[in-house]
């Protein structure tokens, strides 16, 4: 059947006038989009299927939200059992503390844990926490990473022209929304990321205000970005020494880089870690868990934390399922679906190096990006923003869905290979992207 799109555009004619942006959520909408979003019906395994009849190998799973691709029967056998047993009862149960031991187990600092909705839910209450064991006012946030859309991280986390972004040694704030809490980024401290030497700096200009630095692992919201040798490593000493709370955001890197993130992948020893998007397999269930004298701050009296979804009964019914997916045969899925990445990744490369086009492809096992740039290799936010040729790639993907590959069209959000992705899905992704790539002449 050729590729059409008659009924998405008839659904986004409707959408007009009802729901902003055709979501309910200004990533998904038609600034991504060029002009009308597709709308998806289904999905099973790797594929999606749109309302005009179109199938599409998925690189985008929900953002991250699928570790083991649509509709897996035993997630959605879980998803039965909670629905038709009891979704949520606001009280304790059983399956919440069995996934509670299971990241205990898988998680190296999880010494204590408490779930959330979203990976934004997670860090506001993580920040909360670091604030109030430390009775520090200041957070440290980078450059280009984004930690959801709370007020005081909502700062330069989306690409800019370069002009836009001050000095190294003193980047200009940038408020990524209106209508922030006026005096929300006044004690947020921004800094370049991968750059120890400001890092270093900025927390002797700020000694004794920090209560948390907060991270990605792998820089994950400007394409894929991994840090240089070393520097996690000295962001955890530089925490330590100076008594302020290593919070480590793995939304996006949790249980797909390896079962306990890059905490585990990078040897690294944060106090506090969040997790989102995978954990819950389509439902949304996210985490913070971390060492039990901060974690303790939660305890009532203390730093409130709370929630009328948080732990829901269908939701960790699906998380426990998951884990055990990933995690099951010696974690053999995280094994699959590096050799998948790899694969897809390098060949990919070497497509664009045969037909002389200025492209990179970015990974850390995974999660990779194509960045249209002519540099060997982004190394930052600012080598994002002045180097990589965003509507290059948004053209290219755009292109790329009449011949049944489909991933975010915004070139800082990268792509992501599941438990659920086969050679074949990278066989024809390949064959897909030299189509496009001759198209566009
Ligand atoms: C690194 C990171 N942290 C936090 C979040 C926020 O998670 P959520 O969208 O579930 O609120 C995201 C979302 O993309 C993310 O990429």
């Amino acid at each position: 059947m050729p590729f059409q799109t008659r009924k998405s555009k008839e659904l986004y004619e409707r959408t007009l006038g009802v729901l902003i942006e055709a979501s309910s959520s200004s990533s998904r909408g038609p600034a991504n989009y060029g002009a009308c979003p597709i709308f998806v019906e289904r999905g099973r395994g790797s594929r999606i299927f749109d309302v005009d009849g179109n199938e599409y190998i998925d690189w985008m799973m929900a953002f991250g939200a699928l570790p083991l691709g649509h509709a897996h029967p035993e997630i959605v056998e879980a998803i039965v059992e909670g629905a038709s047993t009891g979704a949520h009862f606001a009280t304790a149960t059983s399956v919440e503390l069995e996934v509670a031991e299971i990241l205990q187990k898988i998680v190296p600092n999880a010494e204590r844990v408490r779930f959330a909705n979203t990976g934004t839910e997670a860090i506001m209450a993580a920040i909360r926490l670091a604030r109030g064991v430390t009775g520090r006012p200041k957070i440290l946030k980078f450059e280009g990473h984004y930690h959801g859309w709370y007020d005081d991280v909502l700062v330069s986390s989306n690409a800019l022209p370069p002009s836009a972004l001050g000095l190294r040694s003193d980047p200009i704030k940038v408020a990524d929304s209106s209508g922030l809490n006026r005096s929300a980024l006044e004690d947020t401290v921004l800094v370049p990321w991968n750059d120890p030497a400001a890092l270093e700096r900025t927390i002797e200009n700020h000694h004794g205000q920090l209560a948390a630095i907060i991270t990605e692992g792998v820089m994950a919201n400007m394409g894929v970005i991994p840090p240089v040798e070393g520097y996690l490593h000295g962001l955890q000493k530089l925490a330590k020494a100076n008594g302020i709370v290593f919070i480590l955001d793995e939304t996006v890197t949790g249980f797909r880089i390896a079962p306990g993130g890059c905490q585990q992948y990078y040897k690294l020893s944060p106090d506090l870690v969040t997790f989102g998007k995978a954990l819950g397999c389509g439902l949304p269930v996210a985490a913070l868990v971390g060492r039990a004298e901060i974690m303790d701050g939660l305890q009532w009296g203390g730093v409130l934390h709370y929630g009328t979804h948080n732990g829901s009964r269908i939701g960790m019914l699906a998380a426990r399922v998951n884990l055990g997916i990933l995690t099951r045969d010696n974690n053999a899925s995280f094994k699959r679906t590096w050799r998948v990445a790899d694969r897809l990744c390098s060949e990919l490369r070497e497509l664009f190096r045969e037909k002389g086009i200025a492209a990179i492809v970015q990974n850390v096992g995974p999660m990779f990006q194509i960045m249209f740039t002519d540099r060997d290799g982004i190394r930052d936010y600012r080598e994002f923003c002045q180097y990589v040729d965003r509507s290059a790639f948004q053209k290219f993907v755009l292109s790329l869905f009449q011949f049944g590959v489909y991933a975010s069209p915004s070139a800082a959000l990268h792509s992501i290979v599941t438990s659920a992705h086969t050679d074949e899905d990278v066989d024809l992704t390949l064959a897909a992207a030299e189509k496009a790539i001759d198209i566009a002449g």
